[in-house]
């Protein structure tokens, strides 16, 4: 629900050929892309829906089958009441018994001491001038000044500092992201409760964080913080009061419909049949930084399961029978071993087949991603992995990588480079020192990133089936 331009959806149908997806946005130009996306792959999984969610449950919608999951992401916090009333009454009535929901939104404890900012710079806004943008900017610069003035509920100057911080962005899409997020008339960041409560109207109970850090509470909380929160006997209670711990922002919830709790004895012996495919490398040892101290992945323990991970996707069972890991009598539990290498994003859950091979979906997919990301100079791709479902992003280099290997193009990074942007002409920069200098740093920083994808994202696209 709120597909935007329909990546995740169009990448979902791509790894799954054996599901049938929906997608719904009520914005026109998102849905025209999210659909060409489909047709360049030939996904004939995915059907993209230009409708409201409104229209869903007002019977002017489509006519949709019941689902196993419904995910919305960015879509919660940033509608108004009567928005979020249509999406329950869709996920009570389109929800399987069984059936998974994905809500994220922003919360309220991490984002209460900027409303009165985010108030202003709404208000403020009414009476700018030029587009949204400009106007959170001026906005910005008043609120700045107001708060130098001595006003005292504005929030302090390391506040309005941190708001100010581009961060990774660069400027303009910092003001942007400002404009989009503070001057959406229906921004209202929510309690977990608030959202626990709305999804009990619709059969839903809180499973767990999507973000599994998150579902640990020696890692995110304090001995002293745990300690009184086990005094809090209603879970919706205690999760929310949890929030008011930590700096999270934007929670991302999983609801499920007639959740029934294994023991912890039958989860992990789940677990232990539990697929694992590493995506990313990690140097050993390493340190997870949880609230009360630092939590090391050791070398003799860690080492011996990424290494049988590097060659092939394993089970967890079989990770925890190696011999090595057997030896070290410092074994992980199941949980604890899923939780740490995808918490860190080292691994991919995997239900199902764990053999190499590539998907035609998948394939095709990927195919017309790299090219697409060529056509358009993108500096990111998507691409779907035949292993796990899921897929993942690729950055310019990459996708230059992928695309050379469809077409044949030369492999060594100098060459490939030259492929795609010809060869460098020093004489076409002969009067202008610095573009020489540019072009060059430009040329050299691809060639390393491509020397590094091909030893280290090439291995990963192999095992998970995407090349
Ligand atoms: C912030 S975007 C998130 C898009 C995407 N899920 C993502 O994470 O990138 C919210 C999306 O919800 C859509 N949306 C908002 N209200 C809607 C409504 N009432 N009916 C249908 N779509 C809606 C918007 O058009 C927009 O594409």
């Amino acid at each position: 629900m709120g597909c935007g331009q329909g990546i995740t959806a169009n990448v979902v149908a791509a790894a799954n050929p054996r599901a049938n997806v929906h997608a719904v946005d009520f914005h026109l130009a998102h849905i025209a892309s999210a659909r060409a996306m489909a047709k360049a792959a030939d996904l004939g999984n995915v059907t993209f829906h230009e409708r409201s969610f409104e229209d869903l449950v007002d019977g002017a919608g489509p006519e949709l089958p019941a689902f196993d999951y419904i995910t919305l992401h960015g879509v919660y916090s940033w509608v108004g009441p009567e928005t979020r009333r249509a999406i329950v009454r869709f996920l009570d009535r389109a929800l399987k018994p069984g059936g998974v929901a994905y809500v994220s939104y922003n919360s309220l404890s991490a984002w209460a001491p900027l409303l009165p900012l985010q108030r202003l710079l709404q208000e403020y806004a009414r009476n700018a001038a030029g587009n949204s943008v400009e106007a959170v900017r001026q906005g910005m610069e008043f609120a700045e000044a107001l708060q130098a003035a001595g006003a005292v509920t504005l929030g302090g100057p390391e506040l309005l500092r941190r708001v100010r911080n581009p961060g990774p962005l660069d400027e303009n899409k910092h003001w942007a992201y400002l404009a989009h997020e503070y001057l959406n008339a229906h921004w209202q960041p929510l309690l977990h409760a608030d959202v626990a409560r709305d999804m009990a109207a619709a059969a839903l109970t809180y499973a767990g964080a999507a973000h599994i850090f998150q579902n640990e509470p020696t890692l995110t909380l304090s001995a002293a913080q745990r300690a009184l929160l086990a005094g809090i006997a209603d879970p919706t209670a205690r999760e929310t009061f949890a929030d008011y711990c930590g700096q999270e922002g934007h929670r991302c919830d999983v609801f499920a419909r007639d959740a029934r709790p294994l023991s912890p004895q039958r989860r992990d012996a789940k677990l232990r049949d539990l697929g694992l495919a590493q995506i990313a490398p990690i140097a050993l040892p390493f340190t997870i930084q949880a609230v009360d101290g630092p939590v090391v992945l050791e070398e003799r323990v860690y080492g011996p399961i990424l290494a049988a991970l590097a060659e092939a996707p394993r089970r967890v069972g079989d990770l925890l029978d190696l011999p090595a890991v057997l030896e070290s009598g410092q074994a992980p539990s199941p949980r604890d071993l899923v939780l740490c290498l995808t918490g860190l994003g080292v691994a991919l859950p995997v239900i199902g087949g764990l053999d190499g091979g590539i998907l035609p979906s998948v394939q095709r997919f990927n195919r017309a991603q790299s090219a697409a990301a060529m056509a358009d100079g993108r500096a990111v791709a998507f691409l779907a992995s035949s292993v796990g479902g899921a897929g993942l992003t690729a950055s310019a280099a990459e996708a230059m990588l992928h695309h050379g290997l469809q077409t044949g193009a030369p492999m060594e990074p100098a060459l490939l480079v030259d492929h795609y942007l010809g060869p460098f002409q020093v004489m076409a920069f002969a009067n202008n020192p610095a573009e020489l200098d540019a072009e060059a740093q430009r040329r050299f920083a691809l060639t390393s990133a491509i020397d590094h994808a091909q030893r280290v994202t090439l291995p990963v696209w192999r095992r998970l089936g995407m090349v």
